[in-house]
């Protein structure tokens, strides 16, 4: 039987490599994006992979598109929740805007895609949660109280859930990515990112691979026996 897996932001960087890891390991992925419809194609035309397109930060959208996805591809029996934005700045400088629609898309988009597929996997006795939370959200970030409150949020989300989960055969994990080279950390100015690395002990940032790893072993049937836990990926960045 194959399993169907939802990667949101599946179609470029870390989320892409969860798709293709995913996808290796023998999953019908389907991938979800937001905003980069040339990407999404090429990627598409790619891998295979079918792309849908859709704010994981609406409710109604997420029930939408998952109900359609189960009824064209079969049920959904893992999630990804890769999707994530920053909108990085001091708190003097924050707008509620920015505070708002990181929450919004970063943390509600958690609670949405659960609240779309969670049902059936404790129905059917089987499933995987992955949540990709931060380094940014176990230890803080200057200028991120918007995105370190979402992912910390993201770590505690995990925990309950897997509660829930645990005695149905639904597993729900976290994954807290370090500096990874992705376009969102391109993003971040280059007098930043050379302090940031200096406190990176391996001295490189991850590779997207990196992360997908993780993600593929916590889908995967060995590990069953893991719920509720947070595999930090982050070069030794942060360690506790
Ligand atoms: N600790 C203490 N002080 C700091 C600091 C830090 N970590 N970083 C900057 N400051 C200080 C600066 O030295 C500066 O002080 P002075 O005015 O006395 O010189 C002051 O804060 C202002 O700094 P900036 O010039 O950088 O301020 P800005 O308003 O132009 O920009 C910012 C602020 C947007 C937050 C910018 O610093 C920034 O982009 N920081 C990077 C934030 C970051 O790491 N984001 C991660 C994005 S990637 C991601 O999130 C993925 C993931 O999961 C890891």
């Amino acid at each position: 039987m194959t399993r169907v897996a939802i990667v949101t932001g599946g179609t470029r960087g870390i989320g892409e490599a969860i798709s293709l890891a995913l996808q290796a390991q023998g999953f019908l992925v389907v991938a979800n994006y937001a905003g980069h419809v040339e990407k999404a194609r090429e990627f598409s035309a790619r891998t295979g992979i079918a792309a849908y397109r859709w704010d994981v930060g609406d409710h109604e959208a997420c029930i939408h598109n998952c109900n359609d996805i189960a009824a064209t591809f079969g049920p959904i029996d893992v999630v990804v929740n890769n999707a994530g934005i920053t909108r990085d700045g001091v708190l003097d400088k924050m707008s509620f805007d920015d505070w708002n629609e990181v929450i919004r898309v970063d943390l509600g988009g958690c609670f949405n895609m659960a609240k779309a597929t969670f049902g059936g996997m404790k129905s059917r006795g089987w499933g995987r949660i992955v949540n990709i939370g931060s380094v940014n959200g176990q230890m803080g970030q200057y200028g991120q109280v918007n995105y370190a409150a979402a992912k910390s949020g993201i770590h505690g989300f995990t925990k309950a859930l897997a509660q829930e989960g645990a005695k149905f055969g639904v597993t729900v994990n976290a994954i807290a990515p370090g500096y990874i080279d992705t376009d969102m950390v391109a993003a971040v100015p280059q007098s930043v990112m050379d302090k940031i690395l200096t406190r990176i002990p391996v001295g490189r940032l991850g590779q997207s691979a990196e992360i997908a790893r993780g993600v593929a072993f916590l889908c995967s049937e060995d590990a069953a026996f893991i719920t509720g836990s947070t595999m930090s990926i982050n070069g030794g960045q942060h360690m506790y």
